[in-house]
């Protein structure tokens, strides 16, 4: 059945002269706040931390975006405390009170759109027009979560004559949220804002790199009438306040998104029952992915260099969703290949914040040391096509294409997270579907065809969440592309789809003999 109900928030129409003055203006605004200090929110209050750290603009690091507050154990302890505290009046709050709270968040957001936007391209090296699809996502995790927990609400009538049996879903205690920095806004909000409607008390562990937008984010949950308690932001270690929360024996449930080894490590703690624990704790985990684009011989070529490139590139390659394979059918091998490399050649590589940019920076210098490993571990296990230069004032790394790339070489089975993309040749379209699935991952994919034998295999044999079919493989949409992977990719229902705050509920049925 069609659902047509959801209308999602329009992108910022950067050709508007208006549009483009009025981002130069929230670019200065931010600019003049840069370098200010961001403290937890901890049963309603700001709280000072024993440490404080510097989160740096990637585009260059000597730019402070701002100073960070870091939660101690003892302080994640008190957040839950005050969290089990708040949970009996928040359960008890209506769901359309609940929702309410979400519509005006989105309100709120929508107002300050270009202001959120400077905040992510400056803290995480978003490029601005990517940064502004980031804000319309989280706008509408807020007004879409919002509709779907007036829908479940509702409820299930199973009336017979006699006898009343009503299935209904309650929320299920404390959530704690841990969210990645490549989305830092839109996933961190998706996933606050999820167990925020669906009646959980809820904890916000941002990663730590991307905590000035999660503060943004608090300041407007706090402005659109979230009570104390009932949501609280706590940016800290992963290690020592992230672990704390996760296996604290008070934690229902936790919503995490981010890497493959912390995503297991989180699922192996969480179900370990700790003493005075009586319940087993729900745990969503949307991890990474090593996602392949294949190329058949009936192939728009235009269409799919200009998609692979997009997907490849677009924010550094440092997207779950972004393309790391492409697999290539012999017939037009050589021939993608070198429209491919011509096609890359001409992306502009800077600062973030230039309009004119396509390929920022990668986040912070663990992750460029760590893909320059993988460039040269490339170098050794395929043939280099093209590497581009970048600029180094900032933590750059510019595009690099591999071609004759083994399908089991490390580049073309371990997630890089960078601008790094591995071509592989295949003789026909069977092992081309082989090969894209012989990864441990299943989360995005996509193919560009023209054959609709190919079309109709790769639906239902290409194994990942998001199939994406002469189309870039980024870029998922509230509500109309669910996102979300299985395999080694992740464990949960798909955000911004109708399953996803059943994750968050209890459900129960109550039959009454009358
Ligand atoms: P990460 O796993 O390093 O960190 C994610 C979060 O986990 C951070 O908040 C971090 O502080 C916290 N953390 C780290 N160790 C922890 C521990 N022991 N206990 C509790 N929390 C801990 O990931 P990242 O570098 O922030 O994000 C990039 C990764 O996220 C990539 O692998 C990417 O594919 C994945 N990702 C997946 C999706 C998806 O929807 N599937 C979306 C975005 C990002
Ligand atoms: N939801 C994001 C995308 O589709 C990760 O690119």
């Amino acid at each position: 059945e069609k659902d047509v109900s959801f209308v999602g928030a329009a992108d910022t129409d950067y050709a508007e002269e208006e549009e483009r003055r009025k981002a130069a203006q929230a670019f200065q605004g931010v600019r003049q706040q840069l370098g200010r200090t961001y403290l937890p929110l901890i049963n309603g209050e700001y709280v000072d931390t024993p440490s404080v750290v510097d989160s740096l603009n990637p585009s260059n690091f000597s730019e402070v975006i701002g100073k960070v507050g870091l939660i101690s154990v003892e302080q994640a302890e008190q957040a839950m405390q005050a969290a089990k505290a708040a949970f009996p009046g928040w359960r008890k709050t209506p769901a359309k009170q609940r929702a309410d709270i979400l519509r005006k968040a989105a309100d709120l957001m929508e107002q300050r759109r270009d202001e959120f936007s400077a905040w992510i391209v400056l803290e995480v090296g978003k490029p601005v027009k990517e940064a502004d699809g980031e804000v319309s996502e989280a706008i509408d995790f807020c007004r879409y979560y919002a509709d779907e927990m007036e829908r479940l609400d509702k409820g299930v009538n199973y009336d017979m004559p006699g006898e009343t049996n009503r299935y209904i879903y309650q929320a299920r205690g404390i959530a704690v949220v841990i969210s990645p920095w490549n989305f830092p806004l839109a996933i961190a909000c998706g996933m606050t804002v999820a167990a925020l409607v669906t009646g959980n008390c809820t904890l916000l562990k941002p990663a730590e790199t991307s905590s000035v937008i999660t503060a943004k984010l608090t300041e407007i949950l706090l402005e659109a009438g979230i009570p104390k308690g009932v949501f609280q932001y706590v940016p800290g270690k992963g290690s020592q306040a992230g672990t704390h929360l996760v296996n604290h024996p008070d934690t229902h449930v936790i919503a995490f998104t981010g890497s493959q080894e912390v995503g297991c490590r989180i699922y192996a703690e969480a179900a370990i029952l700790k003493p005075g624990q009586k319940h087993m704790k729900r745990v969503i985990a949307e991890m990474g992915g090593k996602n392949t684009i294949i190329v058949d011989e009936s192939a728009d070529l235009d269409q799919a260099v200009v998609g692979v490139v997009q997907s490849a590139f677009g924010y550094s390659g440092q997207k779950c969703s972004a393309c790391s394979r492409v697999v290539v059918l012999q017939p037009i091998y050589d021939a993608f290949v070198r429209r491919l490399v011509e096609a890359t050649k001409s992306l502009n590589i800077g600062e973030a914040e230039l309009p004119s940019t396509q390929v920022g920076p990668v986040i912070d210098a663990n992750a460029r040391d760590r893909i320059c490993e993988y460039i040269e571990k490339g170098k050794a296990e395929a043939q280099l096509a093209l590497e581009l230069p970048a600029p180094n004032q900032g933590y750059f790394i510019g595009p690099v294409i591999f071609t004759e790339v083994p399908p089991n070489a490390v580049i073309s089975q371990q997630e890089i997270f960078g601008p790094v993309v591995a071509v592989i040749r295949v003789k026909d379209f069977p092992e081309a579907l082989a090969v894209a699935n012989g990864t441990n991952y299943a989360l995005t994919g996509g193919l560009y065809s023209r054959t609709p034998s190919h079309i109709q295999q790769a639906q239902t044999e290409f194994e990942v969440g998001n199939l994406y079919i002469n189309r870039t493989i980024t870029g998922a949409i509230v509500a109309r592309q669910p996102f979300g992977g299985f395999k080694l990719s992740g464990v949960g229902s798909k955000a911004g789809g109708p399953d996803y705050l059943l994750q968050f509920l209890e459900p129960r049925t109550v039959t009454e003999n009358i």
